[in-house]
């Protein structure tokens, strides 16, 4: 068994602060954090929650061009709402910060510096993406395309959010300014670079060898594969004028990345709460008996498990013990998307069903049906008629049955009080057994980050339960009388051992079942008039919890049933919005005609030598994702060509192709191969290249 650690910082991925979010990104990062935080927590575990919002970033400052407003307005508007909407849904951190405040800048700032100061960043000048009209560097959401992988017109110059696919801006097919929509030119700039390819064996042995056995596969996979591609110079810094300012002298309208500056967030959320509560945030992010575990979603898996922890190696820092990375929840047949409008965001939700009835029964539900449907392992499924499957044949048959069931009989039958056990049948000791096993398998797939098994192993035991309390029937018992209708004390003593055993396994579904449902759960301490410390894990697999004599409360609605009414409407609401999004959208901005070029004389093109050829080898060109190098047969050569048409035509697949090659351009050095010539590619409308080709031997002029 492996030590267990002396203190635990959690944290769940900083939410950008330009929107709502939708429950998606609550099952991803922040619901199962809160379980094991929880847990620990009635572990009585030194531990520390933290997360808060993500306010940098292009993310932010077009959000404020759409709302035409600032990115402070934005940041302090959607923090506002992000915190609310977590707290509503019982998401319990110990801190939520937000990136814009002065100690997160002091913060970034200062852990930049160590790293420029120690000589570990690398300063380049680089021609960028630049758009004139609005004078400003296009990175990241600035810039728009076609996405080179699966050819969506709108994907983002970081990322495409479609296919999911990290990109950079040059890998755009028709790149374009999300300012002005107009094509960018090319423009000098000078940025700090992370030179993660120096890094590549720490990150393989720290994670490959040492984690290898005790990260989940869809981590290991994503990580590998990054590997297994080469790591390049990662830009840390961006010219914008809203983030952290880059700490060195003239550097003036550069801020950091906000992938750089964000997770170092973790650490200023840290510190403030440190600061708010008495207590050194310095262990917690340097001593190696610290288990750092950053819940995030899949598409943040290359900044927690490559980006940062190099940068926490750089700083002198401890790494991740765990990144439990979920995979995506769709939504009815779809991804979830708050930019489409197929989505529930959790806003919309709490509107929907917790204001509404002013009860938190209906957190509990979202909370237990996220949970049983967790996408842990792949991507899974929301419906809202698999949410009232699960709430009413789960939640309301099984767990609330059993505990309402059992508060009945024992008002009815025990006058209100926890009955006395008088004996133990080998039926009463089988239940005292499996609480027991519950007990321990619960807490021990919650540390494996198993949450929805965790979660069934709870349920199950309310469902055995049911069946004990089936097989004793004590409302039949509970006919056996005498002449003046008073129960036989024979009978009653087979009731009351039933009945005290069902509060017993009550207290400690109650227990096993708060880090998922806490407000059943402190319900369940209310009717059982008992403090929320019966919570605390110790107590669990207890068959004493409650006193005999005890008098109860009666019982209250820990679960509702939730009608087909509201399926029909939610699922409506959900068509509507969508449809919504869709009449109000701004089209896809048309694809650029070809540019008209001026017009030439005969002379200016003779001076082209075009040739045909056939290609004779292919292979990818080393750390570029776009380049192949080609050996291409003139009839009376053989040209070493490097061509940018990887990423639309596999090497294997091209072998024995006509082309036609410009033979006389002069030659040019790419990524360390001499190329001899330039193959001429048709581009259609869709930004995909085919060839040009002849149909006879290699090494007859084109003219
Ligand atoms: O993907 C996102 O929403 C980012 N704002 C997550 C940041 S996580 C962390 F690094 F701060
Ligand atoms: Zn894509």
């Amino acid at each position: 068994m492996t030590k267990e650690p002396k203190r635990y910082l959690i944290t769940s991925a900083l939410p950008y602060a330009n929107g709502p979010k939708h429950i998606g990104h609550l099952a991803g990062a922040y619901l199962p954090a809160d379980i094991y935080v929880r847990y620990l927590r009635a572990r009585k575990k030194d531990v520390v929650y933290v997360c808060g919002s993500d306010e940098h970033g292009a993310a932010i400052t077009i959000q404020a061009l759409k709302e035409n407003t600032t990115p402070r307005e934005i940041v302090d508007k959607y923090h506002a709402l992000l915190q609310q909407n977590m707290h509503d849904l019982g998401i319990s951190f110990d801190i939520y910060h937000r990136t814009s405040s002065a100690l997160h800048h002091e913060t970034a700032q200062a852990f930049f510096k160590k790293l420029n100061d120690a000589g570990l960043l690398e300063q380049k000048e680089t021609e960028q993406f630049y758009d004139e009209a609005s004078n400003t560097f296009l990175a990241d959401r600035y810039i728009t395309g076609t996405c080179p992988v699966c050819s969506y017109p709108g994907a983002f110059g970081d990322q495409c959010e479609k296919c999911g696919t990290s990109l950079s801006p040059e890998q755009l097919i028709h790149p374009r300014s999300t300012i002005s929509g107009n094509q960018p030119i090319k423009k000098q700039t000078t940025h700090w670079y992370l030179p993660l390819q120096k890094y590549e064996s720490f990150l393989r042995e720290w994670i490959l060898d040492n984690h290898a056995a005790d990260w989940k596969a869809n981590v290991l996979g994503q990580c590998k594969s990054w590997l297994d591609a080469g790591l390049q110079p990662r830009a840390v810094t961006r010219d914008l004028d809203w983030g952290v300012k880059v700490p060195v002298p003239n550097a003036d309208g550069k801020v950091l990345y906000v992938w750089f500056d964000a997770p170092i967030g973790y650490i200023s959320a840290t510190k403030q709460w440190a600061a708010d509560n008495q207590k050194d945030w310095a262990p917690y992010w340097n001593d190696a008996d610290t288990s750092l575990v950053h819940f995030i979603g899949k598409d943040n898996i290359v900044f927690h498990c490559i980006i940062f922890p190099v940068m926490l190696h750089l700083h002198g820092n401890i790494l991740p013990a765990f990144v439990p990375s979920n995979e995506f929840m769709n939504l009815e047949g779809d991804k979830m998307s708050t930019s489409r409008g197929w989505s529930i965001e959790m806003d919309e939700y709490i509107n929907d069903f917790v204001k509404k009835e002013n009860g938190q029964t209906m957190v509990d539900a979202l909370r237990y049906y996220l949970t049983a449907i967790a996408p842990e392992t792949k991507d899974s499924e929301f419906t809202w008629k698999g949410f009232q499957d699960a709430v009413n044949s789960e939640l309301v048959a099984v767990l609330g049955n059993f505990v309402n069931r059992t508060f009945v009989l024992m008002h009815k039958l025990c006058n209100g009080k926890v009955p006395k056990l008088h004996s133990l049948t080998a039926e009463g000791t089988q239940l005292l057994d499996q609480i027991k096993e519950t007990a321990s398998g619960t807490g021990s797939l919650i540390e494996q980050f198993k949450f929805r098994d965790a979660l069934f192993e709870v349920v199950d035991l309310a469902r055995k339960g049911n069946k004990f309390m089936q097989e004793q029937e004590p409302w039949i018992v509970a006919k056996q009388t005498d002449d003046n209708g008073n129960i036989l004390p024979e009978a009653q003593q087979k009731i009351d051992n039933c009945l005290h055993l069902c509060l017993q396994l009550t207290a400690n579904l109650a227990i096993l079942m708060h880090p998922f449902l806490p407000n059943a759960a402190n319900t369940l301490c209310h009717m059982m008039k008992v403090v929320p410390r019966i919570l605390e894990w110790e107590n669990a697999g207890r068959a004493d919890l409650l006193q005999t004599g005890y008098s109860l409360r009666a019982p209250e609605l820990l679960f509702r049933k939730m009608e087909d009414a509201e399926v029909t409407q939610q699922v409506e609401k959900l068509k509507l919005k969508s449809a919504a999004v869709k009449t109000n959208a701004i089209p896809e901005s048309p694809t650029p005609s070809p540019a008209t070029k001026p017009t030439i004389t005969f002379d200016d093109f003779s001076k082209i030598d075009l040739k045909t050829g056939i290609i004779t080898k292919a292979e990818k060109v080393q750390k570029a994702d776009k380049l192949l190098k080609l050996e291409v047969d003139l009839g009376t050569e053989t040209r070493t060509i490097v061509s940018g048409i990887a990423l639309h035509h596999a090497p294997e697949k091209i072998i024995g192709r006509k082309v036609v090659v410009v033979t006389n351009l002069a030659p040019r050095t790419m990524r360390g191969i001499e190329s001899n010539g330039m193959i001429l590619m048709a581009e259609d409308a869709n930004g995909t290249l085919h060839f040009v080709g002849a149909d006879v031997s290699g090494g007859c002029n084109v003219s």
